[in-house]
């Protein structure tokens, strides 16, 4: 590539007397390697090579992961369906269960979750089993979803007189990942933005729990009720859990108001927190409305190299003791 500011330093050569002198004045044009364009270009280069250098472990025995914040929009199913494809990226074998009746997560992968689709809720409800509902992703090789229908808003209330209605999901995994012939290295469950019945068999069916906060005022707000629930579920439901990741999304480094809440997750949460941070990225936000997660959507964007990092955050970190 020619240097530009070669290029200027040539022109003013045969440029008239005058105009030298004018061009003098102007503000100097930096050398391209110093312009903000050219930092962002070499930073992703940075980061694309720093993920590329090595291979991610995979885990030995499935990790079920519950996405869980009862806030609703704070990036659970951002988080659920970017994380899920960056490691199948990475050659993982994923599932999502989607137990949103929104069907967002269903949407960004790409699956079909029309209203007469069978979905999650036959699973839950109709004793259907999940190998005959779980959906391949077209996004990622070994990306599979159990997608969600409208039909699921009804099963909060009508799970409340089945039989052992708090293990009806984890029932149907179990069985479903003893079946199959390959391992599932990775779980993930996206939850309503709730702490009902559909959450709470998203808890017992999970052994980690993955809270997304999004650095905003009251961020931490609500928190403590998503703690304390957790705790009643580890208690009586499922010794097994724990909140093994904590992800900050929707980070914008430029108000003073996201670092501050960025650093007190930290202090909070110390063992528990990402370094990696989510930024807010359009991209990201734009990637659901063509049914691609980011991470195929745009891979080289800084949202989608972020999650990759997340990713392999969490991978390396393997499954807490
Ligand atoms: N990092 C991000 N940057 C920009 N927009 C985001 C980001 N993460 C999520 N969003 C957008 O914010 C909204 C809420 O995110 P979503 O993942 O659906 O939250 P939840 O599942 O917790 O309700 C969606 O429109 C989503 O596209
Ligand atoms: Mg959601």
């Amino acid at each position: 590539m020619k240097h530009p500011e070669g290029d200027i330093a040539e022109a003013a050569v045969d440029e008239p007397v005058e105009a030298q002198a004018e061009s003098r004045e102007r503000p100097s044009v930096p050398a391209f390697e110093e312009t903000p364009l050219a930092r962002e270009l070499a930073e992703i280069h940075r980061r694309k090579q720093a993920l590329a250098a090595e291979a991610l472990p995979l885990p030995s025995a499935t990790r079920i992961f519950t996405v869980a914040n009862q806030k609703g929009g704070v990036g659970k199913t951002t988080t659920t369906v970017n994380l899920a494809a960056a490691l199948a990226r990475a050659g993982a074998r994923v599932l999502v269960i989607d137990l949103d009746p929104q069907g967002n997560a269903s949407t960004a992968l790409g699956v079909e979750h029309r209203s007469d689709t069978v979905s999650v809720y036959d699973v839950i409800i109709n004793d259907e089993p999940m190998a005959d509902v779980v959906q391949k992703s077209p996004e990622f090789e070994a990306l599979y979803c159990l997608p969600a229908t409208i039909h699921l808003a009804g099963a909060e209330i009508e799970l409340v007189s089945l039989v052992a209605r708090e293990q009806r999901l984890r029932t149907a995994l179990d069985q479903f990942l003893n079946e199959s012939e390959e391992l599932f290295h990775f779980v993930f469950i996206d939850c309503p933005p709730s702490l009902g019945l559909l959450t709470i068999n998203a808890f017992v069916a999970a052994r980690e729990v993955l809270i997304p906060i999004q650095c905003e005022y009251y961020a931490l707000e609500g928190l403590s009720q998503l703690l304390k629930n957790i705790e009643l579920i580890e208690k009586h439901l499922n010794p097994a859990l724990a909140v093994s990741t904590i992800l900050l999304t929707m980070y914008d480094g430029r108000t003073n108001l996201a670092n501050q809440v960025a650093q007190e997750v930290r202090d909070h949460f110390p063992k528990e927190t990402l370094r990696t941070l989510i930024p807010r990225s359009v991209r990201i936000s734009e990637a659901p409305s063509y049914g691609q997660t980011v991470i195929s959507y745009d891979t080289n964007s800084p949202g989608s190299l972020s999650y990759l990092e997340a990713a392999a955050e969490i991978a390396r970190r393997g499954a807490p003791d």
